[in-house]
């Protein structure tokens, strides 16, 4: 297993090759997207066009949409399904910037650098309105209460991170806790709709969102992990914005576990100080206490369950592909 596993991670996977299997539904999510942002308030078209249009992997819509391949086929409404979860994921990241106080997204300035706080919350609310506009047009209660679930557990989850800042007793399971809810859920929002519009039985939709989930949960770790080891120029996010909001994330939660008694003080120190300053000194001790492998490790742990859950599926080159954006969440370095 652990040597199959190796071997895994040793093949790079090409996510524009992946890409290519739902290319033309995507341009007609992009489409509805565009169309969506239309309003005639002006900054709600310059703020939407700009953030839409910088980019953005798009894998909450890929996902839901490599579901339905899978499942046998696109309608529309996996490709309204497949635009309000971009839109909700967009959303959250105009109020993510503010919060979190980043300058640098999608290798552009943020949009409250840009614009300032109070548009980003502004245009945030509006796209997570438009989001839920958009998902009327379904008519279908099951999609409603999936869709509302998830928008409450992701503000639930934004709240709980909150409170964990500038605290170095943090767990890893309330840590773990936050970002099933603030990123996973999402992911698993995505999926289970993708199944839920494809009519399939309770168990595929089931083990779909269980995929989800645990892929979100690999998603987020890395997440974690790169805002240590990423470059700027790959990232297109600047390093050190977790250390600078004092975020107690797994690669600190475990340093802390395993290093010396002064070192662990200094990671201590810099959570209760939420200040980029130490960020080199903390990046030793995350290096020296391979903290990042263990945050690899517990991501390829989600990414197997992922896996496993996918054998709901027939097998199909939409399958395959699934399974391969599961393990791409671990390796990608962007
Ligand atoms: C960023 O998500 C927010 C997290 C949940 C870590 P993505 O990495 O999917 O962001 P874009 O859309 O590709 O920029
Ligand atoms: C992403 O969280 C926002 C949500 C999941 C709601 P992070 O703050 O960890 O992600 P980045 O690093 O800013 O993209
Ligand atoms: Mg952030
Ligand atoms: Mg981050």
């Amino acid at each position: 297993m652990v040597a199959e596993n190796a071997v895994k991670a040793l093949e790079s996977i090409d996510f524009e090759e992946i890409k290519k299997l739902t290319v033309k539904e995507a341009e007609a999510v992009d489409k509805l997207i565009v169309n969506e942002l239309s309003s005639d308030v002006l900054l709600i078209n310059q703020m939407g066009h700009y953030i839409i249009s910088s980019g953005g992997k798009r894998l909450r819509p890929m996902l839901l949409l490599l579901v339905a391949k899978a499942l046998g086929g696109i309608n529309n409404h996996h490709l309204i399904l497949a635009a309000v979860i971009e839109f909700i994921h967009t959303a959250t990241l105009l109020h993510d910037d503010v919060v979190d106080e980043s300058d640098l997204r999608r290798g552009k300035n943020t949009a409250n650098a840009v614009w300032g706080n109070a548009a980003s919350v502004l245009v945030g609310d509006y796209l997570y309105s438009s989001a839920f506009e958009m998902m009327v047009r379904t008519n279908n209660m099951r999609v409603m209460e999936i869709l509302s679930k998830t928008t409450t557990a992701i503000a639930e989850g934004e709240v709980l991170q909150l409170l964990n800042c500038n605290n170095p007793d943090t767990t890893k399971e309330k840590y773990l806790e936050v970002i099933a809810r603030k990123t996973a859920i999402l992911f698993s929002a995505a999926t289970r709709l993708g199944a839920v519009i494809s009519k399939s039985d309770k168990e595929v939709e089931d083990a779909l969102a269980i995929y989800g989930q645990q892929l979100g949960i690999a998603f987020q770790l890395i997440d974690d992990a790169l805002d240590y080891k990423a470059t700027t120029e790959e990232l297109g996010k600047n390093l050190g914005d977790d250390l600078a909001e004092g975020k107690p994330t797994l690669p600190l939660i475990y340093a802390v576990s395993q290093a010396p008694e002064k070192e662990a003080n200094v990671i201590i120190d810099a959570i209760r100080q939420g200040s980029r300053e130490a960020f080199s000194e903390v990046y030793k001790i995350v290096l020296s206490t391979k903290a990042i492998e263990y945050t690899e490790q517990c991501a390829n742990e989600a990414v197997e369950k992922a896996v496993d859950a996918l054998s709901c599926l027939e097998e199909s080159e939409y399958k395959e592909a699934l399974v391969l954006l599961a393990r791409f969440s671990v390796q990608r370095d962007y």
